[in-house]
Parts: structure tokens; C-alpha cells; sequence
């Protein structure tokens, strides 16, 4: 039996909501025909953005959007995007397939759909091929309320009224497909553009986000934090779990051994390792811990399905890609205290999506009930957890890794909310749950579980999906469970 101790008394920070954040590049289909079919299509849509996809998004409680790239970001041209849509610049989109991107989703449409969502906006600027003058003038024109050339631009294009950004990502990944540059330039380069990313309404206070290392790379945090920890807010550190050892074999999303999911569960849990050092890092640098970590790409990566545009990063999702969701949310909100915003990559029909499309058809993946269930925890308090695990070790990844990981929050009417996932693709785990200082009246528990290959697709898109928790008995200062394995467990105890 395994020890679980929550102390409400140990109030370490608010979740930001902003961790269950997403991401949506111009890639593949995750804007045209995931998000945004048009206003002339078939499929239902308001002002052109699905309709079953922006409530599907807005019951799992998306809190935070970020586009439109990812590489395209940097390849982006903002005013090639905006007014007569039969008069939009058409460009290759070079990243990604190699296809005609029509930029008929532009800015307006950016905002038009978060309005729909009822999220904040993260909006990533052009470093490495746009000019500081076109990126000033991207942030005038989207939210400055008087007179001028760019804000007159906007009211002719039918905006009268400026919009709110609420995050300005200044390149992105600028050590690779965002200019290739090193992190002393890119440093240096931040604190020009930055100048220009004006706050130029005062009601609207944007926090600029820097480029952060790709993974482990603790010389790009140390060097671009030197430069710049005065002026940013926030450092985007991405991070992919692939399972194969190299970009050509990565491994089939639903086609894996028993040794390929721990690799996986062990590979995704290096995420632990990678926040704690970048942390310690940042705290080396930043002694007043005003910078935030921002873990803006996050997620599994494999290879494309079979038969689909190799540039258009289409896989399908399993209770494997739970598995993945559920620990890193955990640790996500057990360093809420440092962690400002995540998004995972990417929202829909990219990468590790919750939502897939075929034509005027939505599947809802196994990551999309992750997400909902733990949606419980934006903006809750995290409070003191403390759950003893069985280790795992994975020989593929050489690594080890606890079997249980845990999270828990408490809400202003002192719900406790807890998530607990179990990564054993086999092992059961029985729980002790004792919470210090609590007469427990009632308990709600809920489970996203199944066989590791468990998915849904457009046969059968009810396979997986959260029931109602019935294996655990209350007693009056906790619970006792039995934690299946495979699974995500949220308990709500009152
Ligand atoms: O999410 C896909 C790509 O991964 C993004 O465009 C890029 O930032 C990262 O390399």
C-alpha cells in the first residue's frame, strides 16, 4: 500500500491556468480545416471557425492560444494576412508540406477565434526573417486605441476597437529553425525588438516571452537570461518526447511494444529533470525569480501516419499520449510556483492534438479527456503532496522514473482537487490517501483509463473517455483506492 499525504496547509502557489495552454501553428491541418474552415464551407462555423471544435475546446477549458508558429512564426508576415481575403498574398509554406498557405487566417481571424474560445491570446512575432519596424507596427496595429497610421489601418480593415494580447513570444526557437542563432546574438537581438513591442495601451500591459532553450541546453538559458532577464516576463523552454533515437524513425503512434511505452513514459518524464535544472539555472541568474518559465512546445512526437503528408506532423493518439499528459500536468502544477504558461503541440490534428478532423467529422482524443478533467486546477491553489511510488526503469531509455505521479490544489471554497496517474502499462496501485487537518465529507473521483494502445479514431471515437471512480472507500481523514493501471484518477473531496 502506498502512502499519500496532501497537506492543505502547505499553500505553494496558484496554478496559472495558462499551464493547460495550446498551441496552433500554420501546420499542416491543424488552422485550415482543424479550426478554421471559412465562412462558405459546409462544415458548421461561425465567422469560418468550426463550430463542434470551438465547443469541444471550450468545454475542456482552454485558458490560452498561442500561433501562429512554431517555425511558420518565423516566416510570417503579418500584413500579408489581414483585409480582402481574395486579395492575401499566397506564399509557400516552406516548414511545413511545402504547400500554398492563402492567409486567409490572419490576424482577425486569430482574435476572432479566441473571442469564440473565450482565451487569452499568445501571439509569437517574427525575429528571424521580419524587421523590427514590421514587428512594431504588428503590435500598434493590434492594440493601439488613438490616432494613428496603423491603428487607422485596423479600423479600415473593420476593427474600430484594439485588441489584447496578453503574451508576445519574441522569435521562437531562434537557435534553430528561427535564425539559427546563438544565444549571445539572439540575446542581444531580444532587447532590440523588444523596445518595439510598445505597450501602447495601457490597459493592456503585454507579457513578452523569450526565446528558451531546445531541451537540455543549459548554456541558452544561462546566456539569454544574462541578456535579458530585465526586460522579459517569461523564457520558453521546448521540449518533445520522441521515442525512437532519430528524427527518421521516431516510432508509429499506435503501433508499439511494452518497451517502446515505458521508453516513452521515461523519455516524457525527463521533463522533471529539464525543470528543476533550467530552475536552478535561472535562479543563478535571476535571484529575484521575477522571470517565469514558459514550456510553450511540449508533447510527443512520432512519425506521421501512414499515407499522409510527411510535413504535416499527423498522428494518431492513445491512452499513451494520457499517460503522457497526466504526469506532465502534474509537474507542471508542482512547479507552479515557477511555471507561468505551457501549450502543448498541437491543438488539433498536429503532433499530440486533442482533437482530430475528417472533413465535417471530430474525434476527441485521449490527451482532449486529460485536459478536461484536469481542468480543476486552473487557478487553484497547489498545496503540499506526498505520494511514495514504486520506481520504474526503462533499459531503452536508461532512465527511471516513478510508477505514480501525483498533483494536488485546493479551490477558494477548500475543494481539494487531486490527479493521480499511474504509468504502469500493467501494476495496479493501492493508495493510502491521508490529508492533514481535514474532516473529509465527500469524495468524486473520476478515471480516464485503458489498455495502453486504447484510442479513439472515426469508427470509434467513444472508446476512450472518462467514467465515473468508483474503486475507493472514504474514510474521515482521506480515502484508501485502488489505482488501475494505465490510468489518470482525479479525486474532488470536499
Ligand atoms: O510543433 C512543430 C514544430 O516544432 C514547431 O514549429 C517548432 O517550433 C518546433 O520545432
Amino acid at each position: 500500500m502506498e502512502k499519500y499525504l496532501i497537506n492543505p496547509n502547505e499553500r505553494i502557489a496558484e496554478i496559472s491556468k495558462d499551464i493547460y495552454g495550446h498551441f496552433s501553428e500554420h501546420l499542416g491541418r491543424c488552422i485550415y480545416g482543424g479550426l478554421y474552415v471559412g465562412e462558405d464551407s459546409k462544415i458548421p462555423n461561425k465567422n469560418g471557425m468550426r463550430s463542434d471544435v470551438v465547443k469541444a475546446l471550450k468545454e475542456m477549458g482552454i485558458p490560452v492560444l498561442r500561433w501562429p508558429g512554431g517555425c511558420f512564426a518565423d516566416e510570417y508576415h503579418w500584413k500579408d494576412g489581414i483585409g480582402d481575403k481574395k486579395k492575401r498574398k499566397k506564399m509557400v509554406n516552406t516548414h511545413w508540406g511545402g504547400v500554398v498557405e492563402d492567409n486567409s487566417f490572419g490576424t482577425h481571424e486569430y482574435f476572432e477565434l479566441c473571442k469564440q474560445l473565450g482565451c487569452d491570446t499568445y501571439i509569437n512575432g517574427n525575429v528571424g526573417s521580419g524587421t523590427v519596424q514590421e514587428m512594431n507596427e504588428w503590435i500598434e496595429y493590434m492594440t493601439f486605441d488613438g490616432v494613428s497610421p496603423m491603428a487607422e489601418f485596423r479600423k479600415k480593415n473593420g476593427h474600430a476597437k484594439p485588441w489584447k494580447i496578453d503574451y508576445f513570444g519574441v522569435g521562437n526557437e531562434s537557435w534553430g529553425c528561427g535564425g539559427n542563432m546563438t544565444p549571445e546574438f539572439y540575446g542581444d537581438l531580444y532587447r532590440r525588438y523588444n523596445v518595439y513591442v510598445r505597450n501602447y495601451n495601457p490597459e493592456n500591459v503585454i507579457k513578452r516571452i523569450a526565446c528558451g532553450p531546445n531541451g537540455g541546453d543549459y548554456n541558452w538559458m544561462e546566456q539569454v537570461l544574462k541578456k535579458t532577464r530585465w526586460l522579459t516576463d517569461g523564457i520558453a523552454l521546448h521540449y518533445y518526447t520522441i521515442p525512437g533515437d532519430t528524427w527518421e524513425d521516431k516510432g508509429s503512434a499506435t503501433e508499439f511494444s511494452t518497451k517502446e511505452y515505458y521508453k516513452t513514459i521515461a523519455k516524457a518524464y525527463r521533463m522533471e529533470e529539464l525543470i528543476r535544472n533550467h530552475i536552478a539555472v535561472m535562479d543563478s541568474v535571476d535571484r529575484d525569480k521575477k522571470v517565469k518559465l514558459i514550456v510553450d512546445e511540449w508533447g510527443t512526437w512520432y512519425d506521421v501516419e501512414p499515407g499522409t503528408n510527411p510535413g504535416f506532423l499527423y498522428q494518431q493518439n492513445t491512452m499513451r499520449d494520457a499517460i503522457v499528459a497526466g504526469l506532465t500536468l502534474n509537474l507542471f502544477n508542482k512547479h507552479a510556483d515557477r511555471i507561468m504558461m505551457a501549450n502543448i503541440a498541437q491543438t488539433v490534428n498536429v503532433l499530440q492534438s486533442v482533437i482530430l478532423t475528417e472533413g465535417n467529422k471530430m474525434v476527441l482524443t485521449p490527451t482532449y479527456y486529460v485536459f478536461k478533467m484536469y481542468k480543476d486546477h486552473q487557478k487553484n491553489t497547489l498545496i503540499g503532496s506526498y505520494l511514495t511510488t514504486p520506481k520504474e526503469y526503462s533499459k531503452e531509455a536508461d532512465r527511471s522514473y516513478p510508477q505514480l505521479v501525483e498533483s494536488a490544489s485546493i479551490n477558494e471554497n477548500g475543494v481539494i482537487c487531486s490527479t493521480v496517474t499511474n504509468t504502469s502499462a500493467t501494476k495496479s496501485a493501492k493508495i493510502r490517501c491521508q490529508i492533514a487537518d481535514t474532516k473529509v465529507k465527500s469524495i468524486r473521483a473520476e478515471i480516464l483509463s485503458g489498455e495502453i494502445h486504447d484510442m479513439n479514431d472515426f469508427k470509434n471515437k467513444n472508446n476512450v473517455k472518462t467514467a465515473e471512480f468508483t474503486d475507493f472507500r472514504k474514510h474521515s481523514d482521506g480515502f484508501t483506492a485502488n489505482i488501475p493501471a494505465c490510468s489518470i484518477v482525479k479525486f474532488v473531496i470536499e
